[in-house]
């Protein structure tokens, strides 16, 4: 795949992939986007996981046409990424490793190796010339480690991005760039909303027709404008979408049935519902729905006079993301002593800016008259939101 005429793709697709990160699944996989910029001299750019090394040092002698590559630019050191770095070094030891002062250290520990003696420091304001085109590093602490660089070529405006715009999802899958892009950011980088802006504020100053991430396709057109449009709400916690995110954790099944009633009366109203049973469901999708969406409606069965774990785990991934700026209802269940709302408001009580309904529901073991009253009233509520 030829990005420019000079520029090609040499990552590789992983459809063997069980969790991304160890934690997040990848249903239509992952790819490891790793480039070679073809010029006087030949820069690759950046490297692929551990279990690709071979297909993608095989990828790169591809495009060489007997050539050798002059340097290895490493954007990011996450192994997603720089796991080919000792077996690039080897194979071409005449060629030089470009990256951040922060990221050589990073070598050292990962493989016992700084290439000190081959080292090229990239820093903001730092320019290599490849002859016709001219790489300019751009510093991207945070987004999503402390050592990450950005590469633009003005000649081409094109901006290697590194881990931003990204998404989950191999490249021979076809799906919509949003949902994906925005669960891997939400996960992923979500924490890093100042950093992100950050960067934003550095991409603005660049004429840019093209971005190359290190996952996900290739943007162009309206694909940067989109992407712009949603790092911008992504990163300032901006509600993207109205509508309600119901995420439950339920022992018995009762809990679970006071949040479906609730997720039906609110659909019937038209109002857009996203329901997840968080012992069971995709929780990072949840958590993205929570930042999606203006409401958030929590409902939990009381443990261990505390809440039921699987909610706990929930809260916490909501809250280490900065969760805020949303509208908050809790549903609690419990048999003799009802724990779990306080619980829940207790861990939120250092998110900014929330707002929490009046109408939430205690269900004392089961949903009965009263109860189902109560989730009517905490319904019309949410919908005058
Ligand atoms: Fe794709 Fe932060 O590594």
């Amino acid at each position: 795949m030829d990005i420019r005429p000079c520029i090609k793709y040499v990552g590789v697709n992983d459809h063997e992939i069980d969790l991304f990160e160890g934690q997040y699944i990848v249903p239509n996989g992952m790819a490891y986007n790793s480039y070679v910029i073809i010029d006087q001299k030949i820069a690759v750019m950046d490297t692929v996981d551990a279990c690709f090394i071979d297909r993608w040092l095989d990828n790169i002698e591809s495009v060489l046409d007997g050539r050798t590559p002059d340097y290895l630019v490493v954007q990011h050191m996450e192994p997603d990424h720089s796991s080919g770095i000792q077996a690039f070094a080897d194979r071409y030891p005449e060629a030089q490793i470009v990256s951040n002062a922060k990221a050589f250290p990073m070598m050292q520990a990962f493989f016992g190796e700084d290439y000190a003696s081959r080292r090229i420091l990239a820093a903001d304001g730092v320019t290599l010339s490849l002859g016709e085109r001219t790489l300019a590093f751009v510093t991207a602490p945070m987004v999503h480690w402390p050592e990450v660089i950005l590469t633009y070529i003005p000649e081409e405006k094109l901006l290697f991005s590194a881990d931003a715009f990204g998404k989950f999802g191999a490249l021979d899958v076809e799906e919509e760039w949003d949902c994906e892009a925005r669960r891997y950011y939400i996960g992923i980088v979500g924490k890093y909303g100042a950093q992100v802006q950050a960067v934003l504020k550095k991409a603005a100053g660049l004429d840019i027709e093209c971005i190359c991430p290190l996952h996900g396709p290739v943007l162009t057109g309206d694909g940067i404008t989109n992407a712009l449009t949603k790092y911008q709400i992504w990163s300032t916690y901006a509600v993207e979408d109205k509508g309600v995110t119901i995420a439950y954790a339920s022992i018995y099944g009762h809990t679970a049935a006071a949040a479906i009633e609730l997720a039906n009366t609110l659909e019937e109203t038209g109002v857009t519902v996203e329901m997840f049973d968080l012992a069971r469901d995709d929780m990072a999708e949840a958590v993205e729905c929570a930042f999606r969406y203006d409401r958030l409606v929590l409902a939990a069965s009381t443990y261990n006079n505390d809440v039921f774990p699987f909610m706990r785990t929930f809260i916490d991934h909501l809250t280490a993301r900065n969760f805020q700026s949303r509208t908050v209802a809790f549903i609690e269940n419990g048999s003799w002593a009802p724990a779990a709302q306080k619980v829940m408001r207790g861990m939120l009580e250092n998110s900014k800016n929330l707002t929490y309904v009046n109408n939430n529901v205690t269900i004392k073991s089961a949903l009965n008259d009263d109860s189902s009253a109560a989730l009517a009233a905490l319904a019309q509520e949410l919908m005058a939101e």
